[in-house]
């Protein structure tokens, strides 16, 4: 099922995904079960991530959540670069979660031996906490049309033997990243594509065609079940 919820600007969209959001963990909580949910960088995902902090979420007990990532950039932990960093100072910090459940993806300046090592360490981290299976998978879109650190004609688009993998020669600096491929990323409950901006609008449009080839445009290879888009005017008005 592919559900396209449409809104008149950014900040419509902003506060829309960010009371489904809670509204969503809240109900997973109220199933019985720790929601785990894959998070992303990009702008529009960092203005949901301050929108949510500032709502009433009270509703959800933030200690029992997992927080994933759908990918990251392989730079020091401190570093102002990473996907982690604006989320963890604007929303975890600020709605108090727990640090074991803050599942990080692993940063340069640790001790793994390269990229490729870093990723398959999350790899296995990912398959050895419930199974590997997410509740919800948030994602931007890039005007290239990539998800994740999955990017037009790239190797890591055909692999589907592993959970996670490194990226060396990422067109969107910097160039160094892991990524978690595919099959992970779709082995989800439901996936959220976050997009906003005129700038995104062939990319969504390639995405949403009848035909079209994953190496092209990467967000098609996002099989999950359950996709919604959640788009704003301009990014919605090549459909
Ligand atoms: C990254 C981001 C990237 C992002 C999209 C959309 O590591 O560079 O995670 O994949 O999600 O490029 O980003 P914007 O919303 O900033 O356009």
């Amino acid at each position: 099922m592919t559900d396209l919820k449409r809104y008149p600007d950014a900040a419509g969209l902003v506060s829309a995904v960010a009371e489904a959001f809670v509204a969503r963990l809240a109900e997973v909580q109220a199933e019985g079960r720790v929601p785990s949910v894959a998070l992303t960088g990009g702008t529009i995902a960092d203005e949901i991530y301050r929108a949510v902090a500032a709502l009433d979420s009270s509703a959800v007990d933030w200690t029992q959540v997992d927080f994933w990532w759908g990918d990251e950039r392989y730079v020091a932990a401190d570093s102002s670069d990473r996907n982690d960093r604006g989320v963890g100072r604007d929303l975890l910090d600020v709605v108090g979660v727990d640090a074991l459940r803050v599942h990080a993806m692993p940063a340069a300046d640790e001790s793994h031996a390269d990229v490729h090592a870093a990723a398959a360490a999350y790899g296995e981290a990912v398959r050895s906490t419930g199974g590997g299976a997410f509740d919800l998978v948030l994602l931007g879109l890039g005007p290239d049309g990539h998800v994740a650190s999955l990017f037009p004609g790239h190797p890591q688009l055909d692999r589907d033997d592993e959970v996670a993998l490194g990226v060396t020669d990422s067109p969107k600096p910097p160039p160094e990243r892991i990524t978690l491929t595919f099959p992970a990323l779709n082995r989800t409950r439901a996936v959220w594509f976050l997009v906003s901006g005129e700038g995104k609008a062939d990319a969504v449009a390639r995405a949403l065609a009848d035909e079209g080839s994953v190496h092209e445009t990467p967000a098609r290879g996002i099989t999950a079940t359950d996709r919604t888009w959640w788009l704003d005017e301009p990014a919605a008005s090549k459909l």
